[in-house]
């Protein structure tokens, strides 16, 4: 025990002294590769057996949540509808601020079925249903009695631009969303989760505000003929350097039957290690993972390798 005790320490002094060599002689390990992150993201929500929002941020694993979906669709906009496969919503606010004592941020991801955000006009209704709703819109009577989550404030919204069109105005809601998030107020996490076929057309006009401090790249299910699954260090590449001040996520399925469509995207948990990881930590603005989806890694447990290696 003592000699164990000693070695550690000696470790932890050494490691110390290296630290200060670096930052005294300016270099700081991370001005050029991120290196690990410890960043975990996780898409809650898409299938009743997956357990609660709770249980998901007791794990540890995850270092946000994101719940899908909050369904936006109707020729004009305007139709929003809460879709968590079957989940009671009774309990989630109490989860939800469960998880962020935890220091777990939870987010709402926007999309599911048809989109529909045509003009600037069902953005900012978009926006204020987001905000009263489900933000620190807050408000008193009708508008409170509308919160499903009750006075849980989340963290963040997360655009799943899988079907958007470049003529919809993803771009307005961004910029409305980022005006309210400046301090003094609580800062809002704006995340958007894109196919990995670079440029995604249809999420780039939202992604050209700047506004998004994470974007999640899915290296998965690509359909449509993408092949970045394979060319996965061409598009990775390109993700992180259009769009250096976000941080770029590597989305991973947790099990090779998470995805439905095309080329699946599963790696093997020594392929991710040995092969991906240093390559994905090489970019300064490298965020961590994003998996999809609890389900399937509650079943595979693939998060908790990620969980070490991120
Ligand atoms: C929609 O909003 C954008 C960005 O704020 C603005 O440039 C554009 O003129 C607006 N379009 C209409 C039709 O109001
Ligand atoms: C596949 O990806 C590579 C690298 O990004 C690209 O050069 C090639 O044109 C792509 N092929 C097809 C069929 O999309």
């Amino acid at each position: 025990m003592a000699l164990t005790f000693t070695r550690h320490s000696l470790v932890v002094i050494v490691g110390a002294l290296l630290l200060q060599f670096f930052f005294l002689a300016g270099l700081a390990p991370a001005a050029a590769a991120a290196g690990p992150t410890g960043q975990v993201t996780v898409f809650w929500g898409r299938n009743k057996d997956e357990g609660s929002l709770r249980e998901a941020c007791d794990t540890g694993l995850y270092t946000m949540v994101v719940m899908s979906f909050l369904k936006v669709q109707g020729a004009r906009g305007g139709e929003y509808r809460l879709d968590l496969a079957g989940h009671p919503v009774g309990g989630i606010g109490g989860d939800v601020k469960h998880c962020q004592r935890k220091g777990v941020l939870v987010s709402l991801a926007i999309g599911g079925g048809a989109y529909s955000l045509p003009t600037n006009q069902s953005a900012l209704d978009l926006f204020d249903h987001l905000w009263n709703t489900y933000l620190a819109g807050g408000g008193k009577g009708a508008v409170a009695a509308a919160r499903p989550f009750g006075d849980a404030v989340l963290d963040g919204v997360d655009f799943f631009l899988d079907r958007a069109t470049p003529a919809e105005r993803y771009d307005v809601l961004a910029t409305e969303l980022t005006k309210r998030s400046k301090p003094p107020r609580r800062a809002l996490h704006l995340t958007a989760t894109t196919r990995c076929a670079f440029p995604d057309r249809g999420a780039a006009r939202a992604l050209a505000t700047g506004a998004f401090e994470r974007v999640h790249v899915r290296f998965y299910g690509g359909g449509g003929g993408d092949n970045c699954t394979v060319y996965w260090e061409d598009a990775w590449g390109r993700w992180t350097a259009a769009y250096p001040r976000s941080r770029i996520y590597f989305g991973l399925p947790a099990a090779p039957a998470a995805e439905q469509d095309g080329r699946s995207g599963y790696v093997y948990p020594k392929t991710l290690y040995y092969r991906y990881v240093p390559e994905l930590q090489k970019a300064a603005n490298y965020g961590g993972f994003m998996i999809w989806d609890r389900y399937s890694d509650k079943q595979s447990g693939y998060s908790v390798y990620v969980k070490n290696w991120a």
